[in-house]
């Protein structure tokens, strides 16, 4: 399946001061199922998250650059790969998997999962102990970006180690090598 969503370029500008954002940033776990991410909203979230911000840099550091994540972003329409220099989605899945990245009660409603998913093949030189060391880390700069931009757009987020993590990677035919660090739900709040 060769189907390319284009994104609208991120808005660059704006936001929450990043003072109040991080005073603000916290784990949320309720979200409301009817309401979706508009198209700018993904755009900027996945361009915060991890998009390219200068000539072959990102908007999170990574280990000796190797920038070996990738975003898997599921909804409610399927499952795609971010591709960061077209700032688009790639349509892998016509399936919705959100209900499979976890098995506590928000994950399925909350409109968008990210899989973190890291391409291990690209860190050479360094021990088994160091490739998990290196990319979890990395993994843990886009996760805060990723909460940041929610504090500031005042949605829900909450990053997740509990995911079934060999079931999933099967669904995905994720290839030998790659690995799921974390899963993050986003989505507006539920109606109080
Ligand atoms: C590596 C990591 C894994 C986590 N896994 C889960 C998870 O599987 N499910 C969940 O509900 N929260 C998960 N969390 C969120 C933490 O529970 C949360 O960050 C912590 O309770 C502190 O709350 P705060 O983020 O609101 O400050 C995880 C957080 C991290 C950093």
């Amino acid at each position: 399946m060769e189907k390319i969503l284009t994104l609208p370029p991120a808005q660059r500008t704006g936001g929450m001061p990043v003072m109040e954002a991080l005073a603000s940033r916290r784990s949320a776990r309720d979200f409301d199922p009817s309401r979706q991410l508009d198209a700018q909203t993904l755009s900027n979230l996945l361009w915060a998250a991890w998009g390219i911000n200068r000539t072959k840099g990102r908007t999170a550091p990574s280990s000796h650059n190797r920038q070996e994540i990738e975003l898997y972003v599921f909804l409610s329409t399927g499952v795609y790969r971010y591709l960061p220099v077209e700032h688009a989605l790639e349509q892998l899945f016509e399936d919705d998997m959100r209900a499979a990245t976890g098995s506590q009660p928000f994950v399925g409603e909350a409109p968008v999962e990210i899989a973190l998913i890291s391409d291990t093949a690209k860190i050479t030189g360094k021990s088994p102990q160091g490739i998990i060391e290196a990319t979890y880390a990395d993994t843990g700069f886009i996760c805060q970006n990723i909460y940041i931009f929610c504090a500031s757009e005042r949605l829900s987020t909450v990053a997740r180690a509990l995911v079934p993590k060999e079931e999933l990677a099967a669904r995905l035919q994720l290839r030998e090598g790659q690995i799921i660090t974390l899963v993050q739900s986003v989505g507006y709040p539920a109606q109080a």
